[in-house]
């Protein structure tokens, strides 16, 4: 009998001799992410604002010795972007995969929303996010890796939300970027997709739920709970419910899916 089954075909690691690059990696989705790339043999770059390796980093790199390191850096600034392009193709060598992913959440009542905010989130969310991509672009356009970009969006960026127009305009950006950066990189065989979540239940929500409690007047935890309910999978998303999509979008299991950006949210959106 022929034991070489579909099932064990499909339980190889399928970004052995990948180098990912992972931004505002230190903890949820970027970490839960982080770790199933090194599950599935990939190299990890793992970055974030902290100085030192975050609790959820120190463990990736404790279960994976060799396979990932930590680099800090901002990237809002040029000069860290250059840096850490620079420190993880001398460590791992020429990257392979951008899990494009540092993000930042602000809300206010439009018209009380200021611009220190709009600087704020479009420093993170949108100048960061496109130079990040647009550097190691030109990387992966001079390294020929035949490369795979994941923007990370939201649900935000397909629709617009009273309290949230700012950091919902620069989701959408994301969304746009994704269409234009993957036409301008298809002669090179690089493939550039987003993701957009629903509601994943990270640190970043703590934040979100303490907004939503004090500008609808809501006890707190009150708007996570509300939130799950509404999603018609019925539940908040975790972290690893992203992991999934971030592989395969990064996996020559979606060779031919680029400018794509895919909704996971238990239902959320509709495409
Ligand atoms: N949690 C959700 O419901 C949700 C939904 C849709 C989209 N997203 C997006 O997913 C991404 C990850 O969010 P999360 O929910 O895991 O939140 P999170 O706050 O846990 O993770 C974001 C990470 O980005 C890092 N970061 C922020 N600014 C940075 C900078 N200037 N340079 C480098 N790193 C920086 C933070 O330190 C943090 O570790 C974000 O882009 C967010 O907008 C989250």
């Amino acid at each position: 009998m022929n034991t070489a089954s579909a099932h064990d075909v499909s339980r190889q690691p399928r970004l052995a001799d990948r180098h990912a690059l992972l931004t505002g990696a230190g903890g949820g989705i970027g970490a839960a992410v982080a770790a199933a790339y090194l599950r599935e043999g990939a190299r990890c770059s793992v970055v974030d604002l902290a100085d030192q390796a975050p609790a959820p980093v120190q463990e990736l790199l404790a279960n994976y010795p060799g396979q990932a390191h930590y680099i800090a850096a901002n990237v809002t600034r040029p000069a860290d972007i250059e840096r850490l392009i620079a420190e993880a193709s001398e460590r791992f060598g020429a990257i392979d995969i951008l899990f494009n992913n540092a993000g930042i959440f602000e809300m206010a009542p439009l018209l009380e929303s200021d611009e220190a905010m709009f600087d704020k989130l479009f420093a993170v969310n949108v100048k960061g996010s496109f130079f990040v991509m647009q550097k190691v672009l030109a990387h992966m356009v001079a390294q020929q890796t035949r490369g795979a970009v994941i923007n990370m969006a939201s649900q935000a960026g397909r629709r617009g939300e009273a309290l949230v127009a700012h950091y919902c305009a620069t989701k959408a950006a994301i969304i746009s970027y994704t269409q234009s950066a993957a036409l301008a990189m298809a002669p090179h065989r690089i493939r550039v997709n987003g993701i957009a979540p629903g509601v994943i239940d990270t640190p970043m929500w703590e934040h979100v739920d303490a907004l939503f409690a004090k500008y609808e007047k809501l006890p707190p935890g009150e708007k996570k709970k509300q939130v799950g309910a509404a999603v018609p999978l019925g539940y908040m998303g975790a972290p690893a419910d992203i992991a999934g999509a971030a592989v395969f979008l990064a996996s020559d299991e979606a060779s031919y899916i680029t400018a794509q950006t895919l909704n996971v949210d238990g239902g959320n959106v509709m495409s």
